[in-house]
């Protein structure tokens, strides 16, 4: 019995260790991750084997924010990361005794493909986007060993060092497509995350969070949006066209499923808006009561923390068969008026696309 476990616990062990190889030449999209900061993809070499600092891939995505692209040396001693911020590139470098982080150039989050460049020339970092020079960072140390000996790692999608080395901190899931990279001339297959299963990108994309129809994203409402002054209730409007559970509500002893029960009613084929308002003592759907309580005070439940679930019941998160998961895509969720990013929920699906829907699909639900 003992050999035997043993055995297995070795067999475990390798593959817990060697995980996975994929080419980081082909289409890969940098979304649908079970953590956030573990990188979907790393390589390891040596810098004598460098041939060139410089690397190229074509880059798209709707995401505002973001990791993408992360290198170090001297095992995350010296570090660099490429994210966006409000859509625009930013840099952030750690090298000896220097923290840098510097923000540039166009935004890139329209949904088109861009040719993103980053190479090194002596102390000087150059991002090109669409061949013309973007932003440029400098940087000198007298701390700092200039020879170049050693290991070099490179990451995407996350980062190999802590976050708590940032300069400034951002959000790191990113909702991306990344094509024909060059990774400094490297050309061996890249080690990838074990639990991270590697996912088509869609062809035309449009804003949006897509619910493929198996999972959901959930939110605790104390970190949302709350009541403001003079005003009557929470209201949370949703634009887009589904099928399924829209949201639900959930606290100890309380459940209340929208569009479970509802037949047709609450199928939306074609994109409109749906505002669910929550009052004291009342749900309303498109201002219609949907359930009225004596017993409960909805308003101290958001304030306190209710899970706010969007795609399904809050139990079913984990992708249970037979549930009647939201399937379309939510082009714009308001809380408030303030619009709520997926990326920021406490729990969400890897199916579930943030930012990003199909246009392939809707026409299949439209149709
Ligand atoms: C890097 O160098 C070490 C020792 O110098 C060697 O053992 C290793 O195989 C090299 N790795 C690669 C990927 O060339
Ligand atoms: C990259 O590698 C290829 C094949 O190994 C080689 O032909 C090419 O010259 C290299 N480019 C650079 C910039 O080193
Ligand atoms: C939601 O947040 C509140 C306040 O921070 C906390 O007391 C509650 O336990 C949270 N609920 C869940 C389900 O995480």
């Amino acid at each position: 019995m003992v050999p035997m476990l043993l055995n297995l616990f070795l067999i475990l062990l390798l593959k817990g260790t060697l995980g996975d190889q994929i080419s980081a030449t082909g289409v890969i999209n940098l979304a649908h991750r079970q953590s956030k900061w573990t990188p979907l993809m790393h390589i390891s070499a040596n810098l004598s084997e460098v041939k060139s600092i410089r690397s190229y891939f074509q880059f798209r995505t709707l995401d505002p924010e973001g990791a993408i692209f992360y290198g170090d040396t001297k095992d995350g001693q010296d570090w660099f990361v490429l994210s966006l911020r409000d859509g625009i590139p930013e840099m952030q470098i750690g090298k000896a005794d220097i923290l840098v982080s510097v923000k540039g150039g166009r935004k890139l989050n329209d949904g088109s493909w861009y040719l993103l460049e980053l190479r090194s020339e002596g102390k000087f970092v150059v991002l090109e986007v669409n061949n013309e020079v973007e932003l440029v960072v400098g940087l000198h140390s007298k701390l700092a060993e200039e020879e170049l000996t050693g290991k070099i790692r490179l990451a995407l999608g996350g980062m190999l060092v802590d976050k708590h080395k940032l300069f400034h901190p951002f959000e790191p899931e990113m909702d991306a497509c990344i094509r024909a990279g060059h990774w400094l001339n490297l050309s061996r297959p890249w080690d990838t995350d074990k639990t991270w299963e590697p996912q088509a990108c869609f062809s035309n994309i449009k804003k949006g969070s897509y619910f493929p129809g198996s999972g959901t994203a959930m939110f605790n409402t104390s970190d949302l949006p709350g009541l403001q002054k003079n005003e009557a209730g929470i209201t949370i409007k949703i634009f887009g066209s589904w099928t399924g559970i829209l949201l639900s509500l959930q606290s100890t002893g309380f459940l209340y499923v929208l569009g479970e029960n509802d037949g047709g009613k609450d199928v939306k084929k074609v994109p409109e808006t749906l505002t669910f308002t929550i009052l004291k003592t009342a749900l309303m759907v498109n201002n219609k009561p949907k359930l009225e309580s004596d017993s409960q005070d909805f308003l101290s439940m958001w304030k306190n923390g209710m899970l706010l679930t969007f795609g399904g019941k809050p139990e079913d998160s984990e992708g249970e068969k037979g549930t009647q998961y939201l399937r379309g895509c939510l082009e714009k969720i308001t809380v408030q008026g303030q619009v709520i990013d997926l990326d920021r929920a406490l729990y969400k699906h890897s199916a579930v696309s943030s930012h990003s829907c199909p246009t392939e699909a809707m026409n299949e639900l439209t149709s």
